[in-house]
C-alpha cells in the first residue's frame, strides 16, 4: 500500500521531538526532523526571540 503519512517537524529544544515520536509509534509513519545550521539559533529562548522578530 502507499505510504499515507510523513511526520514533519522542527525541533529547537527537543520537546517537539518527543512528541513527533509519539506519533511515529501511534501511527508507524516514517519521521522528517526539519533542521537548520547550528549557527542560526542561539541556544537560549530570549536571545532566539529577538532573532525571530
Ligand atoms: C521566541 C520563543 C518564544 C517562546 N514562547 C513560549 C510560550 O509563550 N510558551 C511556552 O510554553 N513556551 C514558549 N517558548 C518555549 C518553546 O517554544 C517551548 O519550550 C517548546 O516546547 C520548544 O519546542 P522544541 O523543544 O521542540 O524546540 C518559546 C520559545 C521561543 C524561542
Amino acid at each position: 500500500m502507499a505510504q499515507q503519512a510523513l511526520i514533519v517537524y522542527y525541533s529547537q529544544f527537543n520537546n517537539t521531538t518527543k512528541l513527533a515520536k509519539l506519533i511515529q509509534d501511534a501511527t508507524k509513519a516514517p519521521a522528517l526532523r526539519l533542521r537548520v545550521a547550528d549557527s542560526v539559533y542561539p541556544n537560549n529562548m530570549e536571545a532566539t526571540g529577538r532573532i525571530y522578530q
